[in-house]
C-alpha cells in the first residue's frame, strides 16, 4: 500500500489519459487519404459521396470523443488542485505547456464581515478553473486575519496575501449610503505596487483584473481578458440600477457608454468590466487610484493614465454578452443570536467558523 501514494496514482491516472489521447490522434491519421498525391487523382464518384459521409460521420464521433476527453480532463484538474495543492502543479506543468498563456492578476480587495469566508469560498473555486491565474488578495485590515491566510493555504490557488487598513476617515459608517466613499482604495492601490515590483515587464506576460469579492464571474471572461493588448472592457450585469452597463460599440470602437449614471465620465463602467495589460502599470508607474476625486470617477481616473477611449478592446462579442454581474451579496441578519442569549440559551458556537 506504501507504494501507492496518492501522487503516483495521480502519475498513473494521467499516463493513462495521455495514452488514450495518443489513440484517438493515431486512429485520426489511421484513416486520413494516404497521401495528397492520392487525393489529387482521385475524383469523387457514388462510391466516395458514401465514403465521404461516413468519413464525416466518424470525424464528428471522433470529435465528440475528444470532447469529453477534454471535460474529464477539466475536472481532474480541478479536483487535483483542490484535493493536493502542493503538488497539483508539478504534475500539471508536467503535463500541459501553458508557459506560452499570459497569465490573469486578479486583485480582491476584502474585509471582515459575516459573509467574507462565503465570498471567498465561492470566488475561489470559481478561479480553480482558471489556468495561469495569481490571485492578489488585500485585506482591510491592520493585519492578516486566520481566516484569509487559511483560506488561501488551502484554496489550490497560486495567491500573494497582503493588507492595508482603509483609514477611519474613508471607511463608511453603517448607516451611510453605499456611494458616499469609494471601497477598495488603497487595497486595489496596493495590489497595484505588488504587481509593480516583484513582475518584470517583458518576462511576465498578463494582465490585471479587480475582481470584487461580491460579483459573479463566468469563466470564459477570463478567457477573454487573457488576450488583452492594452485595456479591454465589457459589459457587467445587474449595475448601475440598470439590467447591465456596458460600453457602446460601433464598427469594433467604443464610442459611448450604456448607463443612467454620468455616462459623460471618460471611462463610465464598473471596476469589473475592464481589464489592463500589465505592461501599461510598467510603462506608466505612477498611475494609481486617488481618494481625493470626484465621486464614482475611480475608473476614469485610472484608465485615463494608460488609455484613450478610441484603444479601448471591446470583448465578449462586440460587448453584447454579460460575463460578470455586480451581485452585491446581502448583508447576514444575525439578530437572533441576541435573543437567543437573552432567553437563557447557548448562542452559536463561537469557535466554529463561518
Ligand atoms: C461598487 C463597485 O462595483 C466597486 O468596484 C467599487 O469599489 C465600489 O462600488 C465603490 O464605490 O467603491 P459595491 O458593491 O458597492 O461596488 O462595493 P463593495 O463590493 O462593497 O466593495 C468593493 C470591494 O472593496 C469588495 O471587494 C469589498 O470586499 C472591498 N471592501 C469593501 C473593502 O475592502 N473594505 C470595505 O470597508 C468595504
Ligand atoms: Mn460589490
Amino acid at each position: 500500500m506504501g507504494y501507492l501514494t496518492p501522487r503516483r496514482l495521480l502519475v498513473f491516472y494521467f499516463m493513462a489519459l495521455f495514452m488514450s489521447l495518443i489513440y484517438v490522434i493515431y486512429s485520426f491519421a489511421s484513416w486520413c487519404p494516404n497521401s495528397f498525391k492520392e487525393m489529387n487523382m482521385r475524383f469523387p464518384n457514388d462510391g466516395d459521396v458514401n465514403e465521404l459521409q461516413i468519413r464525416d460521420k466518424m470525424i464528428y464521433e471522433k470529435n465528440e470523443l475528444l470532447k469529453l476527453l477534454q471535460s474529464r480532463f477539466q475536472k481532474v484538474e480541478t479536483n487535483l488542485r483542490r484535493l493536493y495543492p502542493e503538488v497539483a502543479s508539478e504534475i500539471l506543468e508536467k503535463d500541459s505547456n501553458p508557459n506560452d498563456l499570459p497569465y490573469i492578476y486578479a486583485i480582491t480587495p476584502t474585509y471582515t464581515r459575516p459573509v467574507q469566508k462565503a465570498e471567498l469560498i465561492r470566488l475561489s473555486q470559481t478561479f480553480l478553473h482558471v489556468r495561469n491565474f495569481h490571485w492578489i488578495v488585500v485585506e482591510d485590515s491592520d493585519r492578516k486575519t486566520k481566516l484569509v491566510e487559511n483560506l488561501l493555504e488551502h484554496s489550490g490557488l497560486e495567491f500573494t496575501h497582503l493588507n492595508v487598513k482603509t483609514p477611519d476617515a474613508w471607511k463608511l459608517a453603517p448607516k451611510d449610503p453605499n456611494w458616499l466613499k469609494p471601497r477598495g482604495v488603497l487595497q486595489r492601490n496596493l495590489g497595484l505596487t505588488w504587481i509593480r515590483e516583484n513582475l518584470k515587464k517583458g518576462a511576465n506576460k498578463g494582465v490585471l483584473y479587480f475582481a470584487d469579492d461580491d460579483n459573479t464571474y463566468d469563466l470564459q471572461i477570463f478567457e477573454e481578458m487573457r488576450g488583452t493588448k492594452k485595456v479591454s472592457v465589457w459589459p457587467v450585469g445587474l449595475v448601475g440600477k440598470l439590467r447591465y452597463e456596458s460600453p457602446i460599440v460601433v464598427n469594433g470602437k467604443v464610442t459611448g457608454w450604456h448607463t443612467y449614471w454620468m455616462p459623460e465620465r471618460d471611462f463610465a463602467l464598473d471596476m469589473a468590466g475592464f481589464a489592463i495589460n500589465i505592461e501599461l502599470l510598467f510603462d506608466k508607474p505612477l498611475v494609481q487610484f486617488e481618494y481625493e476625486v470626484k465621486r464614482g470617477y475611480q475608473e476614469t481616473t485610472l484608465l485615463r493614465g494608460f488609455v484613450t477611449k478610441e484603444e479601448l478592446e471591446p470583448l465578449a462579442d462586440n460587448c453584447r454578452k454579460v460575463l460578470v454581474w455586480h451581485t452585491r451579496t446581502e448583508k447576514a441578519d444575525l439578530r437572533n443570536e441576541e435573543k437567543l442569549k437573552k432567553y437563557g440559551k447557548p448562542p452559536s458556537d463561537l469557535t466554529i467558523e463561518v
